[in-house]
């Protein structure tokens, strides 16, 4: 009998598009052998073509093939990082399609620590593997969220179990050779990477007001309003406005510290979204340091 790891390299080896684990977020995806897949990805997300793809590799060998110049601080950072939650960007080579980098001559590369996603890429080869869900929307953190946000327009889901991050990974811009930013927040941040670096690691939106494809303002939305607030007065007025219709995280029922947080964050949105509440509020933390990921969520979410 196939299980679900075999049935799931069996599709995406003929062309289908499968549900799969990652440590971060659940991905939809793609063999990069079937360019047709990929295009039906963007298809049932609902993504605009021009937001690129992340591909997914297991063997470091790969991102030889896949970019260059491959500046040597980002040798170190994937030997120290990967498998885990940091995509790199890269300039692209001519083995990567532009319907994946959407028209872009740079391909966002990382390599999963989810076993059974390593697994399906060892088999499969290297995929691309947007989050399971429509486009601006949470993303999924159980392989049943993937069901309910997709339901049949996918081939298969692997159950891998709840993702152990619980939001995207870090993409670190290293394009330059020289110079390395970061594009998106992520639980890996800027200190993590700083000794690796030999200098401060800083977002790219503190360098330039270039708005990366995929950095919209408005992003990660779950289906009820989004609300933020800083003190009891703020939560007092929503309530009042929404005629006490809200669903709370507060830092009385979410965890302190950002990793903990970030494993909940989207989970407890969806929790909030199923519930009769009118809107979502949510606390924002009082101390920022560490947690700019859950931050640049909240914020694009609320937008
Ligand atoms: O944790 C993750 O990274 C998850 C899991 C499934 O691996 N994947 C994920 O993919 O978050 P997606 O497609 O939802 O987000 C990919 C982000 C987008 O913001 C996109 O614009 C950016 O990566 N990206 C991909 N390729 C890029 C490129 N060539 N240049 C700039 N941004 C790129
Ligand atoms: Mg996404």
């Amino acid at each position: 009998m196939l299980n679900e790891v075999d049935r799931a390299v069996k599709i995406l080896q003929s062309g289908g598009i499968v549900g799969i684990p990652t440590e971060t977020v659940y991905g939809l995806a793609a063999s990069l052998a079937h360019p047709e897949a990929i295009c039906r990805i963007f298809q049932v997300k609902g993504r605009p073509t021009d937001h690129p793809l992340i591909v997914h590799i297991a063997d470091k060998q790969d991102l030889n093939r896949l970019a260059c110049p491959i500046p040597p601080y980002v040798m170190c950072l994937m030997e120290h990082f990967w498998p885990g939650p940091l995509t790199l960007l890269l300039k692209k080579t001519e083995m990567v399609s532009s319907i994946i980098t959407g028209g872009q001559d740079t391909v966002a590369i990382r390599m999963p620590a989810h076993p059974l996603a390593l697994e399906i890429i060892q088999r499969v080869g290297p995929i691309v593997a947007p989050s399971a869900n429509r486009f601006g929307k949470i993303s999924p953190t159980t392989a049943e969220h993937v069901r309910q946000d997709l339901g049949d327009s996918v081939d298969f889901v692997v159950d891998g179990g709840r993702c152990s991050v619980g939001i995207e990974s870090t993409i670190l811009d290293a394009t330059d050779p020289e110079y390395a930013l970061i594009a998106r927040a992520g639980i890996l941040k800027a200190s993590d990477f700083n000794t690796f670096l030999g200098y401060e690691c800083v977002h790219s939106n503190q360098k330039s007001n270039m708005v990366a494809p995929g950095n919209l303002n408005s992003h990660y939305c779950p289906n009820k309003p989004l609300k933020l607030f800083s003190d009891l007065k703020m939560l007092e007025q929503l309530q009042k406005k929404y005629a006490n219709s809200v669903h709370v995280l507060s830092f009385d029922n979410m965890p302190h510290n950002p990793t903990d947080y970030a494993y909940q964050l989207y989970f407890q949105l969806r929790l909030a979204d199923l519930s009769d509440a009118a809107i979502i509020a949510v606390e924002l933390p009082s101390d920022l340091t560490g947690w700019e990921a859950v931050l640049d969520r909240l914020k694009k979410a609320s937008t």
